[in-house]
C-alpha cells in the first residue's frame, strides 16, 4: 500500500522544503486538499490552483499530484486545477450534479478522474461510475480538517469497492485505484491495507513535530511489513 501525504498540517511558510523532504523520503504522490470555505463543515479555506502550480513547478513531473476538491463548484473549476498541473482531480459525489460529464471533461483534457465519498455516503452512489473512474477515494473522516479520528465503520464500503474493482479488472475493465483518507496512522495502516486499499492519504501522521517525514513514513511502512 502506497502512502501519500496530505499537506494540510504542514507549515505553509516552509512548504517547499517539506515537500522536498517528502520526496527525499521516497514519496512520489502528493495529496492536495482544496477547500473553498463553503462546502466543508467548518468552512475552512485552504488553497487554490496557484499552490498546485507552485508544487508542480517545484517538484517537476515525476511526482503525482491529486487535487481533492472539497468545493461547491468542481464542475466549473476542475480545469483550473488541471491547467495548474494536477494529474488527478478527485471530486465529491455529494457535490457534483453530473459526475459522468465531469469524468468525460477530465478524460478529454488528459486528466485522471477520481470520485470521493463521505463516510455517510453509501458505495452504491459511486459503484455505477466504476467503469469510467481512475480512482475511488473513501473518506474515513468527515472532510474539513486534518488530525481527526479514524472512522472504522467505513470497512464494509472499502471491501465492497475492492470486490467490485477486482471483478471489473479481472474482466478486462478499467483499472481503478482505491484510496482512503483521514485518520490513517502507523497503528491502523496495516488494517486498511488488509481491507484492500491501494493508497492511503496520511496528513498529521506524516507531517508533525514528533518526527521527520522519513521517520514517520518508516514507522508506517514498518507496520505494513
Ligand atoms: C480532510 C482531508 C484529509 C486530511 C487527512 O478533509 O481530506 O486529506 O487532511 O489528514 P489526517 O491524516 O491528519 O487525518
Ligand atoms: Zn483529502
Amino acid at each position: 500500500m502506497e502512502i501519500t501525504p496530505s499537506i494540510l498540517t504542514a507549515d505553509f511558510t516552509r512548504l517547499g522544503e517539506t515537500l522536498e523532504e517528502a520526496v527525499a523520503a521516497g514519496i512520489d504522490w502528493i495529496h492536495m486538499d482544496v477547500m473553498d470555505g463553503n462546502w466543508v463543515v467548518n468552512r475552512t479555506v485552504t488553497f487554490g490552483p496557484a499552490l498546485i502550480r507552485s508544487v508542480r513547478d517545484r517538484l517537476g513531473s515525476e511526482v503525482t499530484i491529486d487535487c481533492h476538491l472539497m468545493t461547491t463548484n468542481a464542475e466549473e473549476t476542475w480545469d483550473q486545477f488541471a491547467d495548474a498541473g494536477a494529474d488527478l482531480v478527485i471530486a465529491h459525489i455529494e457535490a457534483v450534479d453530473d459526475f459522468p460529464a465531469l469524468i468525460d471533461d477530465l478524460h478529454t483534457s488528459g486528466v485522471q478522474a477520481g470520485c470521493v465519498l463521505n463516510p455517510s455516503t453509501p458505495a452504491e452512489d459511486v459503484l455505477p461510475l466504476l467503469p469510467t473512474l481512475d480512482l475511488v477515494l473513501v473518506m474515513s473522516v468527515v472532510p474539513g480538517k486534518g488530525g481527526q479520528s479514524f472512522m472504522p465503520e467505513v470497512e464494509g464500503k472499502v471491501r465492497a469497492f475492492r470486490t467490485a474493482i477486482d471483478e471489473q479488472e479481472s474482466n478486462g475493465g478499467r483499472a481503478v485505484k482505491l484510496m482512503i483518507d483521514g485518520g490513517i496512522k502507523d497503528h491502523n495502516a496495516a488494517m486498511v491495507a488488509e481491507w484492500g486499499i491501494d493508497i492511503a492519504v496520511v496528513g498529521s501522521g506524516l507531517i508533525n513535530d514528533r518526527g521527520t517525514i522519513a521517520e514517520n513514513l518508516a514507522a508506517i511502512n514498518a507496520a505494513l511489513e
